[in-house]
């Protein structure tokens, strides 16, 4: 359906440097397919949606659709665009038209539709995604997610042969990331082809039939699902599908920069969707760097999806399996749950604490009295917390 053959581009910035986010991008996409589209930023991910629809003309290469080169020059670039719906991060509404003007719009201009005939579909899109009780407001009453599926489904009025999604949820609150995930998975069991660029590494794992991780202007990686994440073959991807469920800080000097740690973690825990009591643990966490954190010694934090580890103030890294195995015991079938790894003073404190998640209230109310009660600087500290939970 879609060929993609030697696709480069190069910006020239106003400075006169250049730089080519497309190298040389080869693929084939068939009807039908999902190719979440990841990698890291910068790697022309965006670049590449907008060439392959030409809002940004490739500098080089041939980007054929259905038998036809569209970078030939005479390809009508608005027959192309209607086979190709995007959606955007920032959805892009006419905020001056109602939800129903904004979907039926570009029917009635462009494919000639009645009024009565778009609005007909229009309608039963939105009911599709959810939002036909919203047909009648405008964009600035909606929330960001209701904002993307009217987007969705301005886009699948054009009865588009395939739609490139771009972050459509990476502006959109974590309490709604949700609701457009399910829209695009709706989609894909209805075979709809799509491209979709995404940091949601778990939702493009559910949802793809293909992976492209781009990287050095190519796509250097192709494959199933479970080829990228599972048994990556190339060392990039190794490296970027292992960075993605971690999170590590060196915390070096006291003049760590506690606000870069504190983002991070919120984004690590939206981006992993774990449930609110989860994420309260990690407030747990956070406060207690920064509250207390600062007099102490060298400290590595890595996050993972399911674990945490930190280096002790001493550099070793204490005795921690008794921790390991009861959390993980603890939390069973680790679904959502964080799961934490004592290693050190600092993180046997956050283990109790996190073996508390299941009651907020309480990791809520003890935090601050255990860290109060800490010997500071407790060489190590395992013969204090970790020795007692042992017990
Ligand atoms: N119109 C432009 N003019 C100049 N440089 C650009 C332009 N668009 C993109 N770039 C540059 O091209 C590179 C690739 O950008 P692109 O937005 O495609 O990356 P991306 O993979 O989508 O990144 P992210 O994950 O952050 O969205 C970046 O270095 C970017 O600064
Ligand atoms: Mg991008």
């Amino acid at each position: 359906m879609i060929s993609i053959r030697h696709l480069s581009k190069t910006f020239t910035n106003p400075d006169g440097g250049t730089i080519s986010p497309l190298k040389d991008v080869n693929c084939d996409i068939e009807k039908g397919e999902v190719i979440s589209i990841i990698g890291p930023s910068g790697t022309g991910k965006s670049t590449l949606l907008r060439a392959i629809n030409m809002l940004e003309p490739p500098t080089a290469g041939q980007i054929i659709v259905d038998g036809k080169d569209v970078t030939a020059g005479q390809y009508p670039l608005d027959k192309l665009r209607m086979k190709m719906g995007m959606v955007f991060q920032s959805f892009n509404l006419f905020e001056h038209k109602t939800v129903l003007e904004n979907v039926i719009y570009a029917p009635m201009e462009l494919l000639k539709q009645s009024r009565k005939e778009a609005e007909e579909e229009a309608l039963e899109l939105l009911g599709k995604v959810g939002m036909a009780q919203k047909a009648d407001v405008y964009p600035s009453s909606l929330s960001g997610g209701q904002k993307q599926r009217v987007a969705i489904a301005r886009s699948l009025a054009m009865h588009p042969e395939v739609i490139l999604f771009d972050e459509p949820t990476s502006a959109l609150d974590p309490t709604m990331v949700g609701e457009v995930l399910s829209v695009i998975r709706r989609l894909a069991k209805e075979k709809m082809t799509m491209l979709i660029v995404t940091h949601e590494m778990r939702f493009a794992r559910d949802v793809s039939t293909r992976i492209f991780f781009m990287n050095e202007g190519i796509i250097y990686e192709d494959g199933t699902p479970e080829q990228i994440f599972e048994h990556p073959s190339r060392s990039a991807t190794k490296a970027f599908v292992n960075r993605i469920q971690k999170l590590v800080y060196e915390i070096d000097s006291n003049a760590f920069d506690f606000l870069q740690i504190h983002t991070g973690i919120n984004r690590f825990c939206i981006k992993y969707n774990f449930p609110e009591k989860s994420a309260l643990a990690y407030d747990i966490v956070k406060e207690m760097l920064f509250e207390h954190l600062k007099d102490l010694r060298p400290l590595t934090l890595r996050f993972t999806r399911l674990g945490f580890h930190g280096r002790g103030p001493y550099g070793v890294p204490a005795s921690g399996r008794q921790c390991t195995g009861r959390h993980k015991g603890k939390s069973k079938g680790n679904r959502g749950r964080i799961h934490f790894q004592g290693f050190s003073y600092q993180s046997a404190v956050i283990t109790t604490f996190a073996s508390l998640q299941d009651d907020p209230g309480r990791i809520a109310g003890n935090a601050p009295d255990h860290l109060v009660r800490r010997p500071s600087g407790h060489p190590a500290g395992r013969g204090g917390l970790l020795g007692r939970e042992k017990s």
